[in-house]
């Protein structure tokens, strides 16, 4: 039976316009999934919209449509953006579906029935944008959101509770023993030292709200939308109503989220499943944010980067590539086009690109378009090959995408080295020498088809690109590395074919 994994992002708030940085999320959960799925497991990558609250009601209410309508007219606008960018997302849930409301219900119900939900008054602060609770001690500078700086909304209103405090023990207990539940490791030590300073209990309902979850003990009341859309990690399952699905990929292996929300995945989450009796993710994984100039981006600065906008003006491939290639995953990183345009004309034009356009015409021309046998003992890129891909294997289990990439690139550094070295073009006018021109362009042409197999999972596009170049038929996405990852898998004789180049050099 296949080795499954279960990968989430975060649902993204339905009435945002995507940016760089939620295309980030997304991008990288892709990566993973497309790597866990070239190394046999069978995966789930779950994405979607969080699609209730106060912010998706008031934004609905400016527009003069109820808020599913403007739901409805811009969830659109993520599933596209998804296709541009070649998520291969495997379900995309909206937290407004029943399948998902009713486990949410359902799981209201149950913890009041167990007393994990209690009923009270809640006195505080609430942001909007955030769609978070702050009481005063937190606030800054008067009134304003510790989180995004803008003001928050003075809140005094009956409200269920949940026990998260009860929960404190436990997870701090938890968190000791599994070292791998948050990651990287320092954001671990950040939620151990917030766990430690004191959990009080969350409010989880919003009384003058109408657009939510209706809470099942008293309607006048909605279920708070961060509780609702944490859910969505068991609902997209079936949880209570599928149990197959859900005992084949649950716990979760990754929670992919932002380092922006990272308690809520990683304090409330958690005691929200300790208190239902399921077991907890293997990992949340806090990545860092894109920055302009220093400063989050974000719609409230005005500073966002339009990821289709690059799609459209440079290709989707050279987006993923330089998002996961520039900044190690875990940290903040700066965007600047022209360190766009440098990494994609470095790495992706004159290394990778190079490498094709230098071996394929050769190919083409100096052995009839097809591949040749290789005739003398020259393991040079085979060796190469067989010593990176523990450490890229190992770079990809912790999600040092960075790391990976740079594995690979080494890969290609190497394999443009010894082209210069071997100089083909000049084996190829002496007569004695077809020989080791047939092995130095089967050596070259077999790295690519590894190449192809290992930069799928970051660009799948140029990657299929090179895969049929060399002539494979087959669906690359359909290959595993155990298999195709082995030396000799290019069989000679094989039609390659002359493409276009693959990454046109972006003009500065
Ligand atoms: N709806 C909640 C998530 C609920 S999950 C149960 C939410 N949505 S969001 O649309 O605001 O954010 C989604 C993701 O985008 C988060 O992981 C967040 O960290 C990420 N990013 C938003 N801006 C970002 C950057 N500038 N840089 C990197 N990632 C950022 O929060």
């Amino acid at each position: 039976m296949k080795k499954k994994f279960y990968l989430t992002t975060p649902v993204y708030y339905v009435n945002d316009v995507p940016h760089l940085g939620h295309a980030y999320t997304t991008i990288a959960a892709d990566a993973l999934a497309r790597y866990k799925r070239l190394k046999g497991y069978e995966v789930l990558f779950l994405t979607g919209t969080d699609e209730h609250g106060d912010k998706i009601n008031r934004a609905a209410k400016e527009k003069g449509v109820t808020p599913i309508e403007l739901a409805d007219q811009v969830v659109s606008r993520f599933q596209n953006l998804w296709k541009k960018l070649s998520i291969s997302n495997d379900d995309f849930i909206r937290t407004t579906e029943s399948r998902h409301t009713q486990v949410v219900s359902k799981v209201f119900q149950r913890l009041y029935r167990q007393e994990d939900i209690y009923r009270g008054t809640y006195k505080g602060w609430y942001c909007v944008p955030c769609e978070s609770f702050w009481l005063e001690p937190q606030l800054r500078n008067g009134n304003l959101c510790p989180e995004c700086g803008r003001k928050t909304e003075k809140v005094e209103e009956e409200s269920y509770f949940f026990r998260l405090s009860r929960y404190q023990k436990p997870l701090l207990d938890y968190l000791e023993h599994h070292p791998d539940f948050v990651l990287p490791p320092s954001r671990k030590n950040e939620v151990v030292e917030f766990v430690k300073r004191g959990l009080k209990d969350l409010s989880i309902t919003r009384l003058k709200l109408a657009w939510g979850v209706p809470c099942p003990i008293e309607k006048k009341h909605t279920i708070y939308v961060w509780i609702d859309a944490l859910i969505n990690y068991i609902s997209a399952l079936g949880y209570g109503a599928n149990k197959d699905k859900f005992s084949i990929f649950w716990p979760a292996d990754v929670h992919l989220v932002g380092k922006d929300i990272l308690r809520f995945h990683a304090i409330i989450w958690p005691a929200l499943l300790m208190a239902l009796g399921i077991e907890l993710p293997q990992t949340v994984f806090a990545h860092g944010w894109w920055k302009m100039k220093g400063e989050k981006m974000s719609k409230s600065k005005k500073n966002v980067i339009d990821p289709e906008e690059i799609v459209k003006q440079h290709g989707a491939d050279q987006l993923r590539y330089f998002l996961l290639r520039e900044v190690p995953f875990g940290q903040d990183g700066n965007f600047s086009i022209p360190l766009f345009i440098k990494r994609v004309n470095s790495d992706l034009a004159n290394d990778l690109g190079n490498l094709l356009s230098r071996t394929i015409p050769l190919v083409v021309r100096h052995c009839g378009g097809k591949v040749p046998s290789p005739a003398d003992e020259d393991k040079i890129l085979e060796e190469k090959i067989k010593k990176i891909l523990p450490s890229l294997d190992e770079a990809m289990n912790i999600l040092s995408f960075s790391e990976a990439l740079s594995c690979i690139w080494e890969i290609i550094r190497s394999a443009n080295l010894y082209v210069d070295k071997c100089a083909p073009w000049k084996l190829a006018n002496q007569a004695d020498k077809q020989k080791r021109l047939n092995t130095v362009l089967y050596n070259l042409s077999e790295t690519l088809r590894v190449l192809a197999l290992l930069v799928f999972p970051f660009i799948p596009v140029s990657a299929q690109k090179i895969w049929t170049q060399l002539g494979m038929e087959e669906d690359l996405g359909s290959q595993t590395l155990d298999k195709a990852g082995v030396w000799g898998g290019l069989s000679p004789g094989t039609t390659v074919k002359k493409g276009p180049p693959l990454f046109p050099r972006i003009k500065t």
